[in-house]
């Protein structure tokens, strides 16, 4: 159980490794390519909304800025939408204590990754926890919903056990 998460892990600091590489490759050629671009450039940002259809104004209850510059154009959202959903990833292979250590409380919250480039709105990164989360004082707890499930398979076991 244990060396699967290492080795999951392992899998995600490559996956982050990929994607560094492949976007410093990616300003490489375009530095080299083009003489002159004026096309403006900007943050990207990632964000946690509580569910995939936030209000226009809604502020994430996470955000970081990776310190990734893109150019404020469609290519550079989908550049920005690869790092949010491998940062996503790569948080949710370390657990949820990172999680609740951030938000301190959450009642069975199903974070959605967001990201957003420039002056434009958040976009969802089509990335949704399926596994609710709760936390308590900055620490994880077992959700309602998952106590529940448990005290319902445990009394299952114990009628065949009766049986
Ligand atoms: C990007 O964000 C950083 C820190 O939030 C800020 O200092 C910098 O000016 C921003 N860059 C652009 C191009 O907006
Ligand atoms: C109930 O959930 C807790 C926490 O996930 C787990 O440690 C425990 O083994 C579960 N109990 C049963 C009966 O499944």
């Amino acid at each position: 159980m244990s060396s699967f998460k290492v080795l999951f892990c392992d899998f995600c600091v490559v996956l982050l490794v990929g994607v560094t590489l492949a976007l410093t490759e990616e300003k490489a050629s375009t530095t080299t390519t083009t003489t002159v671009d004026d096309t403006p450039k900007g943050n990207c940002s990632c964000g946690g909304f509580p569910t995939s259809t936030p209000e226009v104004d809604a502020k994430p209850l996470l955000a970081q800025t990776p310190g990734l510059i893109v150019k404020c154009v469609d290519e550079g959202a989908t550049t920005c939408k690869n790092l949010c959903t491998a940062l996503a990833t790569a948080t949710k292979a370390k657990g949820p204590e990172i999680l609740c250590n951030k938000l301190k409380e959450a009642n069975e919250l199903k974070l959605s990754a967001f990201y957003k480039i420039c002056d434009r709105p958040w976009v969802y990164a089509e990335m949704t926890a399926e596994e609710p989360l709760c936390c308590d004082g900055g620490k994880v707890k077992v959700c309602p919903s998952v106590e529940k499930l448990n005290a319902t398979s445990s009394v299952i076991i114990d009628a065949k056990t009766v049986m």
